[in-house]
């Protein structure tokens, strides 16, 4: 059952005691062990093995952490447009959902510099130039497009994937990179925090919205999710041009296409497909909206291929 006993006001100490510095958590000197894997071999979902060494796997590997870092944390943008434009909305007579709100929003900003620094390490120590997409505006720009309930529904979506790709994957696999494993726990710290506040909100906002505002607040998040889905996809071209400078090789148009696909498809389930059918984002749709899981998963299934 969702366990609700717990408030703004806690979620705001606990935020305090735990609130860390980006220099305690990833100084710009560090160094990233390149001999190992930067992200557990679930997550990756690699379905090219045939075409790739093990060598070269392991190149994929690392790339995609790098895709991985770079989306979090534009998407991060999007959390913070959503925070803001919910804090404006409840400051009038709920200060502390405000404050716990803008409290989200400072430390997405404080994790897009974590992801910032983290890509830039790694594209000082790789040996060729890494390219990446540039989606953090538009990002924002879907968010907050249609009103206030989809934006509760896409921020907490997003919260979530990304505290399940820790705590069951990364967490758990010990031939993680060490300081890849590091940014994402002390992200995972503050995360937990987040999805909490998101919650709240989706609850309290959905007490007085009717049944079919609230059906109609759930398509317009599919959308926005669907959209966010094919903007992270167009990593995966450019991912696959850099692997091919980077290991020497150029592949045939179909062996390309395969990569392609298969990266577009990671980063699809990493961001969009895993957070549709996360357990946990599905009971607090339930919570709000009986018939909402059901809607929600059948999207999921259709949007990609999920194992
Ligand atoms: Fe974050
Ligand atoms: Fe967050």
């Amino acid at each position: 059952m969702l366990d609700l006993n717990y408030g703004y006001s806690d979620c705001l100490a606990k935020s305090d005691e735990i609130g860390w510095k980006l220099d305690d958590v990833l100084r710009a000197d560090a160094v990233y062990d390149f001999g190992r894997r930067f992200l557990p071999d679930s997550m990756v979902r690699n379905t090219t093995l045939d075409l790739l060494s093990e060598r070269e796997r392991l190149t994929l590997n690392q790339l995609t952490a790098r895709g991985y870092f770079s989306l979090l944390g534009q998407l991060e943008q999007g959390i913070i447009a959503g925070s803001v434009r919910k804090a404006q909305l409840v400051l009038l007579g709920e200060n502390e959902a405000a404050r716990a709100l803008v409290r989200v929003a400072e430390e997405e900003f404080k994790h897009q510099l974590l992801f910032e620094r983290a890509v830039a390490i790694f594209d000082a120590q790789f040996p060729v130039e890494c390219a990446g997409i540039d989606i953090g505006t538009r990002v924002s720009e879907l968010v907050i497009s249609r009103g206030s309930l989809p934006a509760v529904f896409m921020t907490l979506h997003l919260e979530l994937v990304t505290q399940w790709y820790y705590s069951e994957c990364v967490r758990r696999d010990n031939g993680t990179e060490p300081l890849v494993k590091r940014v994402l726990e002390y992200h995972w710290f503050e995360e937990f925090q987040h999805a909490k506040i998101d919650t709240l909100e989706l609850v309290r906002e959905t007490a007085t919205t009717s049944d079919g505002a609230i059906d109609g607040a759930i398509y317009d998040y599919l959308q926005i999710a669907e959209s966010i889905g094919d903007l992270v996809a167009t990593q995966a071209d450019l991912d696959v041009r850099t692997l091919e400078v980077a290991i020497d090789r150029r592949f045939d148009a179909d062996d390309f296409e395969r990569l392609r696909a298969s990266r577009a498809a990671a980063y699809g389930s990493m961001f969009v497909v895993s957070g549709m059918l996360n357990p946990h984002f599905l009971e607090v749709v339930h919570r709000v909206f009986p018939e909402g899981p059901a809607i929600i998963e059948q999207r999921a299934k259709a949007v990609i291929d999920f194992p």
